[in-house]
């Protein structure tokens, strides 16, 4: 038997009380602009933000961004049903997000950045199955990420940035097959990458920066074919980097930063030659890096520092012509830095500080003139202020 739903349709008579609510509810208007132009005076389809569907008989989008209003957010805003695009973006807004909004089934973006919000995320969240972005990020919310979102199919970007979220990440918000974009960064969780990670094959950018995540790379990584952007850095990851990160033939940002991966740079790694940000800095890589790095011909920036590395820094480096950025300090490289490194001339910063390279390879001022030259220029500051 099909299940009953009771829905309010409601006109342009209760969108302007739920309108109105949440005027009431706005504590400091730093531009007057809800105060001297959201006026009963005038229809609410010609109100600052507020954009009425053809006919004008319906709200159905809410832009109050970047507006620095301090409020709450009513229930009433609930009764907005024809809601399809709510966005509040940096402002304070604070408070707990009512359940009332549950009932905006027709909304298909959320933004709600850069508030002051506080609670948990609410499990009803999952209950918007028409929803596209939901961002929530630089706020105040704790507690998990609510599994409920995986009910939502037909989510594309996620960004819960800059929260107190704690946790683990539940294994079924991956099953969400069209998301894009997410973005976990800056929050507190903890516990394994789940292998279930590997479903999402429409996954283009994922950041997981600055958490406590921990354990090894799922291999089931690999299965992520469009991923563009990998954001892992600052978090408590350990092991190898899975050989299969080389089926990932978008890639173009790596970044690993301050994790506690070690091994060897998996030789797959070399055949993504879409590659621009190569960041495996501060970790305990070991080995020496092989002479295919040459095929990262798009590379703009590579940061092998605080690691292990050694040997010696193979010439086809130097085929990679668009190197901007080139820190391999605090590692055992050795032998001579080959003066091709001059043939670098987008480079602007070079970094060889705290190796054992030869004596005779001691870079000469006409190889390095178009760059800055780490060591020299610490050299410098350190003579000008003795
Ligand atoms: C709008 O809806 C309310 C509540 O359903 C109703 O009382 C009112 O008569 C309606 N107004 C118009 C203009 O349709
Ligand atoms: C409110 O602002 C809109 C857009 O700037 C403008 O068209 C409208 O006339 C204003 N209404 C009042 C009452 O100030
Ligand atoms: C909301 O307004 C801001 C500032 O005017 C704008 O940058 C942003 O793109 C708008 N957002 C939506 C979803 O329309
Ligand atoms: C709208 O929502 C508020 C609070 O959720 C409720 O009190 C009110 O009766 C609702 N209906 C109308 C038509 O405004
Ligand atoms: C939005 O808010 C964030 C955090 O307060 C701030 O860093 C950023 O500059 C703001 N953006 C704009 C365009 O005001
Ligand atoms: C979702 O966000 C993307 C870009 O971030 C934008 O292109 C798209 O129009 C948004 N979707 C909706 C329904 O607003
Ligand atoms: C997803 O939706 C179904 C059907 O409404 C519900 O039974 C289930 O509990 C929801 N899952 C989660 C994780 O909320
Ligand atoms: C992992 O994904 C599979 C396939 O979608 C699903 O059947 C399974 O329940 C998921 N595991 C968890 C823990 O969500
Ligand atoms: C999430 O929001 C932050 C802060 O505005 C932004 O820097 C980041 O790019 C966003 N992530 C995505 C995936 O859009
Ligand atoms: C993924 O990578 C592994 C290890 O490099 C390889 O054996 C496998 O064939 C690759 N799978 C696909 C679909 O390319």
């Amino acid at each position: 038997m099909a299940s009953l739903a009771i829905v309010t349709v409601s006109n342009i008579t209760t969108d302007q009380y739920a309108l109105l609510a949440l005027k009431a509810q706005i504590s400091y208007d730093p531009r007057n602009v809800l105060t001297s132009n959201w006026s009963v005076s005038s229809s609410i389809c010609s109100w600052v933000g507020v954009t009425c569907g053809s006919g004008h008989q319906q709200v159905i989008a809410l832009n109050l961004s970047y507006m620095g209003l301090v409020g709450t957010i009513p229930p009433h805003i609930g009764n907005l049903s024809s809601l399809v695009s709510l966005s509040i973006e940096n402002n304070s807004f604070h408070g707990s997000l009512p359940n009332k909004l549950a009932c905006l089934y027709q909304l298909q973006h959320l933004s709600l950045g850069f508030n002051k919000f506080g609670g948990e995320i609410p499990t009803w969240i999952g209950l918007l199955t028409k929803l596209q972005n939901l961002s929530l990020h630089g706020n105040n919310f704790r507690g998990t990420i609510p599994s409920s979102l995986s009910n939502i199919s037909s989510l594309q970007t996620i960004n819960l940035s800059y929260n107190q979220l704690s946790g683990s990440i539940s294994s079924s918000i991956f099953n969400i097959y069209n998301l894009k974009r997410m973005d976990l960064s800056d929050n507190m969780l903890s516990g394994p990458m789940p292998s279930n990670i590997s479903y999402m094959s429409s996954l283009q950018y994922l950041s997981l920066t600055n958490n406590y995540l921990s354990g090894s790379l799922p291999s089931e990584i690999g299965n992520l074919i469009m991923l563009s952007d990998l954001y892992l850095s600052g978090n408590n990851f350990e092991g190898r980097i899975p050989p299969e990160i080389g089926n990932l033939t978008m890639l173009t940002k790596l970044c690993l930063y301050s994790n506690n991966f070690e091994g060897t740079i998996p030789f797959t790694l070399f055949k993504s030659k879409q590659l621009q940000i190569l960041l495996l800095a501060d970790n305990k890589f070991t080995g020496s890096v092989p002479s295919e790095i040459g095929n990262l011909i798009m590379l703009t920036e590579l940061y092998l520092f605080d690691n292990k590395f050694e040997g010696t820094i193979p010439s086809t480096l130097f085929k990679c012509k668009q190197l901007q950025y080139l820190f391999l300090s605090s590692n055992k490289f050795t032998g001579e830095v080959p003066p091709e490194i001059g043939n670098l001339t987008k480079l602007t910063e070079l970094n060889l500080q705290n190796n054992t390279f030869g004596g005779k390879s001691k870079l000469r001022y006409e190889d390095v003139r178009d760059f800055v030259l780490i060591e020299e220029v610490h050299r410098k500051d350190a003579s000008e202020t003795s």
